[in-house]
């Protein structure tokens, strides 16, 4: 595996910003340090730390870039590093996607068109064309996902207007353009995907999240999806998981405030990972299942700070103050409860700034009799779900 490839445009972006130097000192730094481990496997140092804009970022675990996350396990020639990149905090940004352009012409795994350009039947035979037909990855990131409207949607698709005119784009399977979601800091999710149509329920539907068997499946379908492969063995899903679940990501240090766990403050990949964390943590609504009262001043990792010697980190410890004391409206926190998956500004979990309660979430499920992916709210009544065992709670994906 190429260290550029594994830490994105670290390595290849042509800008000679001021931290280009002091970034391939950094990743020389990393590949002489990477070990091979005792169990097995290529050990990144821990906690790996790559600059970025701001300073640098820290992700904490084991990066054993043996895992098959690392691996090619489908046809085209990409992996999940391919979209989640450590040094752009395991997502991907339009600098790395036009690193990779500008180095293969446009012929990197990235550029596929099942997902990666703009519309799938796009003419991508030359480089010109292919800026064109990747335009939404080069300039912003964004893949091409296209689902089904929910059969029990409360809406209807009845008009598109596609600036890309493209055939496969209809009322029925429109196209979201979606930036990958980080694939670390998993262990706080309450939802998996930007939609949640990968979220497993636990033992209390609604309350509780499968989350080692909403990880697989994720892997499993961005394995035959993204990746155009067969489905991997129950192995490659658990050791997919297994990595996932064991890494925490956060900046270390910024250029400005300094090391983000001096003076007291207790930022960076390390605290993070040692945060507790449970479906209704903190919940703003009365939810915590511990029957703990809410605790608005949780987010608290830079009050320290407040005292500081520096100024710039004394903005720090307003601008967290502030964000726990301004009020948001009641119908901003259920839209947080939406966007749960996402970092927010809500401050409720501790040092975690999300409400961790599982979103109104649309499960798909594969039906044998209609052969195409299914949508359908599992905290819904049957109503309108065209297989009841679509709609079963739990709503694990019966009809796989
Ligand atoms: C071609 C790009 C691409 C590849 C390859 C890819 N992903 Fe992703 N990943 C995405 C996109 C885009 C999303 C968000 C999609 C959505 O929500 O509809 C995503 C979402 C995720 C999430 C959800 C995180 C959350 O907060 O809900 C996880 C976990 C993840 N990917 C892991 C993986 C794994 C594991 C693999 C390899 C088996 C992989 N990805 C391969 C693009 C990719």
């Amino acid at each position: 595996m190429k260290i550029s490839a594994l830490f994105g445009t670290i390595l290849s972006r042509k800008s000679s910003s001021r931290w280009s130097h002091l970034k391939i000192a950094v990743l020389c730094l990393l590949a002489m340090f990477a070990s091979i481990s005792l169990s097995g496997g290529i050990l990144f140092p821990n906690p790996l730390l790559t600059p970025d804009s701001t300073g640098i970022l820290s992700t904490y675990g084991k990066v054993d870039i043996t895992n098959p996350f690392f691996q090619k396990l489908g046809t085209n020639g990409r992996t999940c590093n391919t979209c989640h990149i450590p040094s752009s905090g395991w997502t991907i940004t339009p600098e790395d996607v036009q690193a990779k352009f500008y180095a293969t012409n446009g012929t990197e795994p990235i550029f596929r068109t099942n997902d990666g350009s703009n519309c799938p039947s796009a003419d991508v035979s030359t480089p010109r064309a292919r800026r064109n037909a990747y335009s939404q990855l080069l300039n912003k990131a964004l893949l091409r996902i296209s689902i089904a409207t929910p059969m029990n949607a409360e809406f209807q698709i009845i008009a598109i207007q596609d600036p890309y005119n493209c055939p496969e784009t209809t009322t029925a399977n429109p196209a979201f353009y979606r930036r990958p979601l980080p694939s670390t800091n998993v262990n706080f999710l309450s939802a998996v995907m930007w939609d949640g149509r990968e979220t497993v329920f636990g033992a209390i539907p609604g309350k509780s999240l499968n989350l080692q068997q909403s990880l697989a499946n994720q892997a499993q379908d961005a394995t035959t999806g993204h990746a155009q492969g067969p489905v991997p063995t129950p192995e490659q899903l658990a050791k997919i998981t297994e990595f996932e679940t064991g890494i925490s990501t956060a900046q270390a240090f910024d250029l400005r405030a300094g090391s983000l766990t001096t003076e007291g403050a207790t930022g960076g990949a390390i605290n993070l990972s040692q945060q507790d964390t449970y479906i209704g943590i903190n919940d703003a609504l009365g939810g915590d299942p511990t029957g703990a009262a809410f605790n608005p001043n949780a987010f608290t990792p830079y009050e320290s700070w407040k005292d500081s010697f520096s100024t710039y980190r004394q903005s720090v410890a307003r601008g967290e103050s502030s964000s726990i004391t301004f009020p948001f409206p009641s119908r901003m926190l259920a839209a947080s409860t939406m966007h749960s998956s996402n970092p927010s500004s809500w401050a409720h979990a501790p040092r975690v700034t999300t409400r961790r309660m599982p979103a109104i979430t649309l499960f798909r499920c594969r039906s044998p009799l209609v052969r195409r992916h299914i949508l359908c709210n599992p905290h819904s009544t049957s109503t309108g779900c065209p297989s009841t065992r679509c709609c079963a709670s739990p709503p694990v994906r019966p009809c796989m």
